[in-house]
């Protein structure tokens, strides 16, 4: 595969020392099956920002996603830095617990347990030694509320959350995410299985959340990309072609790859 990842390829969106929440440099992922899914990335995200992957189905965008909390551990070989507040969390001895504790995964299908809502919230707090039920019903409440669905589940707590609706249980799911107190949140693709007003509510959702935390979002959708995020990055065979603000990538991209990815000519 040739490799694509030069400097006069993809342009940095950031001055130097720009206060980043996270950053891979030489990034390759090997599925076990020896396929090299992401070739060489080095990329840095931005604190309090929303940053899009897009790129075509295969492109590697969720191989990437997951790499950065450690979740294709035992699928693949990760090899390359992952930085994150300067510590190398590709590192063998880092407590991936403890990473996916700050960088938190949203999924594509909602994945609430087959529990309540309330449990679903405090399950992974009362495993950290949290059981007042004072302070679990503090962070019960904080949650859903920034997650926008308090309201709706608020009178129904001790219902089970396999019976809510899709979009409330991916909301759900950011709640029991955030509840962990996360800096990160990765989202793969986490309105392909909602409806329309249920997408729309959820991104303006995110936008709100951007205010405490940073984003990182997979969507095969560019409107939504062009919609919630400030930055884009455009993934093709395992590689990035193009890296910049949304704006700009969607106006006047600087890769032809890019200009015909986003106008259609693809392939
Ligand atoms: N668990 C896996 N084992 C082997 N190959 C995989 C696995 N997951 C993904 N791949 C392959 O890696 C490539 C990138 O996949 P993926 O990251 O899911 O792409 P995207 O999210 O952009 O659609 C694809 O060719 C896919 O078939
Ligand atoms: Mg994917």
């Amino acid at each position: 595969m040739k490799n694509i990842n030069t400097d006069e390829q993809y342009f940095y969106p950031f001055e130097a020392n720009e206060p980043m929440a996270i950053a891979t440099e030489a990034l390759n992922v090997y599925y076990h099956d020896e396929y090299h899914a992401i070739n060489d990335t080095s990329l840095q995200f931005k604190q309090n920002q929303i940053t899009a992957l897009i790129g075509a189905s295969g492109s590697g965008k969720s191989t990437y996603l997951r790499s950065l909390n450690r979740m294709n551990d035992e699928v693949a070989k990760v090899t390359g830095t992952i930085d994150y507040h300067g510590v190398d969390i590709n590192q063998p001895d880092i407590d991936v617990y403890e990473v996916r504790r700050r960088i938190g995964m949203v999924f594509q299908q909602p994945n609430p347990f087959a529990k309540s809502i309330y449990d679903n919230i405090t399950f992974a707090l009362k495993r950290r030694g949290i059981t007042k039920k004072a302070a679990l019903d503090e962070i019960v409440e904080t949650s859903l509320k920034q997650a926008a669905v308090w309201d709706q589940l608020k009178d129904k707590l001790h219902q089970s959350a396999l019976a809510l609706s899709g979009g409330q249980q991916q909301r759900l799911c950011i709640a029991r995410a955030l509840a962990v107190k996360p800096e990160i949140l990765l989202m793969d693709e986490p309105t392909s299985a909602l409806d329309p007003v249920s997408t729309a509510q959820l991104e303006q959702t995110m936008k709100q959340l951007r205010e405490q935390y940073t984003i990182i979002i997979v969507t095969h959708n560019m409107q939504q990309a062009a919609r919630v995020s400030d930055y884009t990055v455009f993934f093709n065979a395992g590689q990035v072609v193009e890296y910049n603000k949304t704006n700009k990538i969607f106006t006047r991209p600087k890769i032809q790859l890019t200009d015909d990815y986003l106008s259609g000519n693809f392939g």
